[in-house]
């Protein structure tokens, strides 16, 4: 199989390592050669290249060039005698919108980048033809919940027959761990920049904190379980005070403490409730909400730790007791696995197992 990785980020660069870590086993028990043709980031592309005459253009074989996606997969793809599957570990929307060009051309694509499954339904359909018609596949485990089953796990119980009433979760792990610390002892702000200092937060820490990361998840939970929903559908209530929401990066972090007024109070009020403050996701007859709310004491989401993240699954077959999936929702290591895990899926859709011996 040929593989390309785009964006060799913290994921990007996890992943690779993997890949490479697994190469004597995949070789040894499935007979799966991976052969790693290609690595993109936003500039630039290096290509595993022995084509003389495109070497001589970029100054010497096997360099950096400028990135071109389009060319960059039809080398991945080769001549076509070997599976070939684009890893995109970017978190782009350029990136996203060569996905349905690349699945009609045959390529399989893998990937934790949100942004195609969550984007314009328009987008969403033109991917989800192109798929069909080629044959082509597109896994996105590790869009929702970093390294937990979780889209798997609510397409098998729909492609069973199994319909879902209602999803409530806990989707980010940082948000998790911001309200799993926050008890009052120091402000949220020093929170913020200490979960920000760590490399929990996204660089813009606003990103997670508007609550669109965890609005983009339930966007596609939705569309998993068959809901034509779009982003503008979420009803987000974003942390961000309204003066901080156009500030520059910067200007927000000299000005985090802005936050800790209104989040002492919220704290207040759920302690005077006798509940906890949880960020909370629902999806339910179509209609869905992200925001902090006050859970009560002996909630299962008030018992979460660190960046757990924790997805209730209500369907007509689990109806009595909701199905659980709970675990550390966020890190490149466990993301990366996701990533790997939807490629052998693909090596399997392929005819590709483990050897008898
Ligand atoms: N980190 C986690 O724990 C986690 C968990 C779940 C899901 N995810 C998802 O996994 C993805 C990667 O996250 P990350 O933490 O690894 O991010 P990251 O460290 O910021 O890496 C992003 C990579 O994408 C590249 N990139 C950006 N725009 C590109 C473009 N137009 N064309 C090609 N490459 C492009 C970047 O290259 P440059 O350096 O050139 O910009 C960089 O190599 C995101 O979609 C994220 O939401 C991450």
């Amino acid at each position: 199989m040929h593989v390309g990785v785009v964006g060799p980020g913290k994921v990007g660069s996890a992943l690779l390592n993997q890949l490479r870590g697994a190469a004597p086993r995949l070789r040894r028990d499935f007979n799966l050669e991976l052969s790693l043709r290609g690595v993109s980031d936003s500039r630039h592309m290096w290509l595993d290249c022995d084509d003389d005459a495109l070497n001589a253009r970029q100054h010497g074989a096997q360099t950096w060039r400028p990135v071109e996606l389009d060319e960059f997969a039809a080398y991945v793809a080769g001549d076509g005698s070997h599976v070939a599957i684009l890893a995109d570990c970017s978190a782009s929307d350029r990136v996203a919108d060569h996905y349905a060009g690349w699945l009609g051309a045959g390529i399989h694509v893998v990937t934790p980048n949100k942004r195609a499954a969550s984007g314009p339904l328009e987008r969403w359909r033109q991917i989800g033809a192109a798929a069909e018609a080629s044959g082509a596949h597109l896994y996105y485990e590790g869009t929702v919940g970093a390294g937990l089953p979780v889209v798997q796990t609510l397409r098998d119980m729909i492609d069973t027959g199994d319909e879902l009433t209602a999803v409530e979760g806990m989707l980010s792990g940082t948000l998790a761990w911001l309200f799993n610390r926050f008890d009052g002892s120091v402000p949220f702000s020093a929170l913020v920049r200490e979960a920000h200092a760590m490399g929990y937060t996204e660089p813009d820490p606003r990103d997670d904190l508007s609550g669109m990361d965890v609005a983009r998840k339930v966007v596609i939970l939705a569309r998993e379980a068959g809901l034509a929903l779009s982003l503008e559908d979420v009803a987000v209530r974003s942390l961000i005070p309204a003066e901080l929401a156009e500030a520059s990066r910067e200007a927000f972090m000299d000005q985090l403490a802005l936050m800790d007024a209104p989040m002492a109070t919220l704290l207040a009020d759920a302690r005077s409730a006798g509940g906890v403050l949880r960020h909370v996701a629902r999806l339910d007859g179509g209609r869905a909400s992200v925001g902090v709310q006050v859970v009560e004491a002996d909630h299962a989401f008030a018992h979460s730790k660190l960046t757990d993240n924790v997805l209730r699954f209500a369907t007509r077959r689990y109806c009595d007791n909701a199905l659980v999936v709970q675990g550390p929702g966020a890190g490149p290591e466990v993301t990366a696995a996701a990533v790997f895990t939807d490629l052998l899926r693909v090596a399997g859709a392929m005819g590709v197992k483990r050897c008898a011996c």
